[in-house]
């Protein structure tokens, strides 16, 4: 039983990939599992906060206590998170939202040809910066993913989004990242950097909820 240091306090938390789709069949998507997003809504649900998981498709159990809002594509998890975000003092940002998605989605089946095939993308939202814009004195932790130039791409997305800090990942870390059961993660923020050694998903899911309680506090 934790302490329940979080009482009281409401948190939307983003989860998974998101799906975007080319016809009724096929789609874009990614590889996360959503294995690190529900860590960090089951932390700061068993802190006694009300947490509402805006999730992508996945195979996982709603952790206790988490009220849990399933989505599709980047635009419902849009929606979703904007208006979750409303009524709650801070967000975490863990899905894997597409950047693009198929211009129009095709009503049947595209049948194959004997030449190739081009799908028009156009940019999706961006789902954190807009949290980021309306985010007043309230707490916003980002993540990043990256796979080179790491420290530099991650402050670039903590300035933008107005994060409070970005959790890096690195593709380049053995057992960091998508689909496992552990991660390796840098905090990056404007006082530094915090490089945490490879843990468990859940115990990074309690440091972040570590730190988003001392900026509640301070
Ligand atoms: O789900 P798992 O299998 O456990 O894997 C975990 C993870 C690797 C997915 C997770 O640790 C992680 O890094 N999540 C963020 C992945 C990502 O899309 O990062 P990014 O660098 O592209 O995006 C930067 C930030 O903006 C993220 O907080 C992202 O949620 C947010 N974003 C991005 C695009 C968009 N349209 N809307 C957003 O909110």
């Amino acid at each position: 039983e934790k302490k329940k240091t979080l009482c009281g306090k409401r948190f939307v938390v983003t989860a998974g990939a998101t799906i975007e789709a080319i016809d009724p069949v096929r789609y874009i998507s990614n590889h996360s599992s959503g294995k690190m997003g529900y860590a960090i809504a089951g932390e700061l649900a068993a802190r006694g906060a009300e947490v509402t998981l805006v999730t992508g498709r996945t195979a996982l159990p709603t952790p206790a206590g988490v009220t849990r809002c399933d989505v599709l594509s980047a635009e419902e998890m849009y929606r979703a998170a904007t208006a979750a975000f409303d009524r709650a003092d801070g967000a975490v940002m863990c899905a894997a939202v597409a950047d693009y998605t198929p211009e129009t989605c095709a009503d049947r089946k595209l049948k194959k040809g004997d030449g190739e095939l081009t799908i028009r993308l156009r940019r999706t939202k961006d789902i954190a910066a807009e949290l980021g814009s309306r985010k007043g004195g309230r707490v916003l932790v980002g993540f990043a993913l990256e796979t080179d130039d790491e420290e530099a791409h991650a402050r670039e997305k903590l300035r933008r989004k107005h994060f409070d800090f970005v959790v890096l990942n690195s593709l380049r870390d053995a057992g960091a990242g998508f689909r496992g059961d552990t991660n390796k993660v840098t905090f990056v923020s404007e006082s530094g950097n915090e490089p945490l050694p490879l843990l468990a998903k859940r115990e990074v899911a309690a440091r972040i909820a570590d730190k988003i309680e001392t900026l509640i506090n301070e």
